[in-house]
This record gives C-alpha cells, structure tokens and sequence, in this order.
C-alpha cells in the first residue's frame, strides 16, 4: 500500500506587521474588542509589489530544505490560494518557474480557507495512485489585497503568509485520510461580490473586497467543524484519545477552542497562531503546521487532525501520522 507522507515543511510570513493598535487608527475598533472575540493580537501584511508567488516561493524553499530535495525532485504542485498574482497563468505555474521545475502538471485549487485541506487531499490521491511521488503542497495568499480596509466587520480578521509541504509515497503512512465537503448554497453568507466575469472594473479598479456576515458564519462553521471530527473519527476507527494534535485553520479562537472542546483536547494540544497570523485563509493550516515543527512540539509518529472551513462554504479534514 502507498501511502502520502510529509516530509518538510516551511512557511513564510511577509515583514510588515499591522497590530490592533494600528487598526484602531484606520477603524472603529479596540484591541480589547480584536483579542476577545477573535483571540488575534497582529496579522502580517505584504509590502506593495510582494505578491502571493513571492510568499509561496519563499515556503515552499523551506519546506523543499526541510525534506531534503532539489526542486527538480518535485513531480506535483499544487498551490492552494484565492488571491492569485495573475488571472493566469496559475500561481502554481508561476512558482514552478521560479523553482525552475519543468514539465510536471501543476494548477491552483480554489476552496478560500480550505484550499490547503483540499489540495492536500488531491496530492495524496495523485500519490496513491501512482501518478506522483514527490509532490510540493502549498497554501499561500494576500488577502490584504482584497480587505476593505474601511469594513471593520472584516479587516480585523486577516492577514497575508504561505506555507508549504512536500507529501512524498511511502510505505509507511501517511495521510491516514481526507474529508471533503462543500455546499454552494451558502455562496454569499463569505465572498467577494464581484469578480472578472461579473464585473471585470471593478477587478481593475480595486473595489473586489471580501464581504462576511460574520455570525451566521461563525455558528456554521462551529457546527460543521463538530460534525468532521466525528465523521473523520469514525472513518478510522479512532477515538477522541488517539489524536495528539489538532492543527485547526486559524480562523477564530473561539471556533478553534469549540472543536477541541468536541475532541475533549486540552488547548495544549492545539496548535494556535491566530493571535500571530490572523486568518490566513489557505496558509493558515500549513503555516500552523510548520510552526509546531520546527518549534519541535509535533514529533515523527504523532497523529495530527488538520482542519478547515471558508467560503464557498468549504470544509475539510486530513487525519495523518507526521
Ligand atoms: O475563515 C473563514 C471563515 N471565517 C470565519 O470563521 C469567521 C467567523 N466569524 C467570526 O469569527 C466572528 O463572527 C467575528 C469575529 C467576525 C465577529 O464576532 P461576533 O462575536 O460574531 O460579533 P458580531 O458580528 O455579532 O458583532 C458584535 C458587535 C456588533 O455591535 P452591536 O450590533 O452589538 O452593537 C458589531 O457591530 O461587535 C461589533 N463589531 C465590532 N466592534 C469593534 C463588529 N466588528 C467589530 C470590530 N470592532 N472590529
């Protein structure tokens, strides 16, 4: 049997940092308001001309070190983000030409804050079918690009960063399993109203912002984040017990803090950085990642419970052994 497995990780977070103390200068907002419905302290920013490639590059080099491989190595990219540098080409063909890799396929996916979880899971099933051996993950975006910064429903929330792994086949697991959900239906509870076909001026013009009706959205994903964990558990035979840490999207401390409750998990055992990174959409869940790596908290043969919830609406789950 092949299994996915990690083998590096990195990430990256762009210099300029936007603390609440900022916001409180541009909107009606207070520290004490960010920190205690949200948990987030300050969000990093890309500086003008910094894009999503130059962020995904920067972590995927890390997470390339990390295993030990040369890009050339890599026969799979795939790159999860919602704020692309170009209509296209794809970032993902954008970052391979920078990483100087050629030939082998690589597309974006597009699922917002699940992006990540999802293209996890594409990787793993190009792995496990033997259409690829060495495949570069990774979740980058600047969605400062598309905050209105006037809307203080949602520039409190979040911030720019990539993050990055590389899955390699393997005998030993692995991606144990994914778990893929969506539903249109919700489309216009977190979006952006716009677009290149419904309006391409105001693409040019830079009036594409994301809008959220951010309680209706909150009880969701609490909800549906309680259900993924019971429906990954039951997928592997596992209890609550087995799983040593959950690796949320880092969205909202109060969401995180509702789904370690349902997983009877000590906050010790989750991995938190919305108070460092804000919500990074589709690097928060590898960014957090790499964080517990290299900080040395997740260790090889410890199972980890990745998650995630975004518009569209989106959700996911990867259970794994690092
Ligand atoms: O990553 C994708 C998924 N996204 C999420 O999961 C985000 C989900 N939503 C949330 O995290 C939360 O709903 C928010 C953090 C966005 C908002 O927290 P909330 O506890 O749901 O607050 P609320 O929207 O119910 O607003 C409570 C009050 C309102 O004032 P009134 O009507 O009670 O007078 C808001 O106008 O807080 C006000 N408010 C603010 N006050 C200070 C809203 N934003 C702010 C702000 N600063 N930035």
């Amino acid at each position: 049997m092949t299994y996915s497995r990690i083998t590096g990780t990195g990430s990256f977070l762009p210099e300029k940092v936007l603390t609440n103390h900022d916001l409180e200068k541009m909107v009606e907002t207070s520290d004490q308001w960010i920190r205690e419905r949200t948990g987030i302290k300050k969000r990093h920013i890309a500086a003008e001309g910094e894009t999503t490639c130059d962020l995904a590059e920067a972590a995927a080099r890390h997470a390339l070190d990390a295993a030990g491989l040369k890009p050339a190595d890599i026969d799979l990219v795939i790159v999860a983000t919602t704020t692309a540098d170009k209509i296209f080409p794809s970032t993902a063909c954008l970052l391979q030409k920078r990483l100087g890799i050629h030939g082998p396929p690589a597309f974006d996916v597009q699922a917002v804050c699940s992006g990540f979880i999802y293209a996890m899971d594409v990787a793993d099933k190009f792995i496990r079918s033997g259409s690829a051996k060495k495949a570069l993950v990774v979740g980058a975006e600047t969605l400062s690009r598309i905050t209105n910064w006037k809307d203080r429903g949602t520039c409190v929330l979040f911030g720019d960063g990539a993050g990055a792994i590389v899955l390699e086949a393997s005998a030993e697991p692995g991606i144990l399993s994914s778990h893929l959900h969506a539903d249109g239906a919700y489309d216009e509870m977190l979006h952006v109203p716009t677009g290149v076909s419904i309006d391409y001026d105001s693409v040019r013009e830079g009036r594409a912002y994301m809008e959220m009706q951010g309680n209706d959205v909150f009880r969701f994903a609490v909800r549906t984040l309680g259900k993924i964990v019971d429906e990954t558990l039951a997928a592997n035979h596992m209890t609550k017990g087995d799983i040593d840490w959950l690796v949320p999207h880092q969205a909202n401390i109060r969401i995180i803090a509702a789904t370690a409750k349902k997983l009877n998990m000590p906050m010790e055992r989750v991995v938190v950085t919305v108070d460092e990174h804000g919500n990074t959409s589709a690097a928060s869940v590898p960014l957090a990642l790499d964080v517990a790596v290299r900080d040395g908290r997740i260790k090889r043969g410890d199972t980890l419970l990745l998650e995630a919830f975004g518009g569209g609406f989106t959700w996911g789950s990867v259970l794994l052994k690092y």
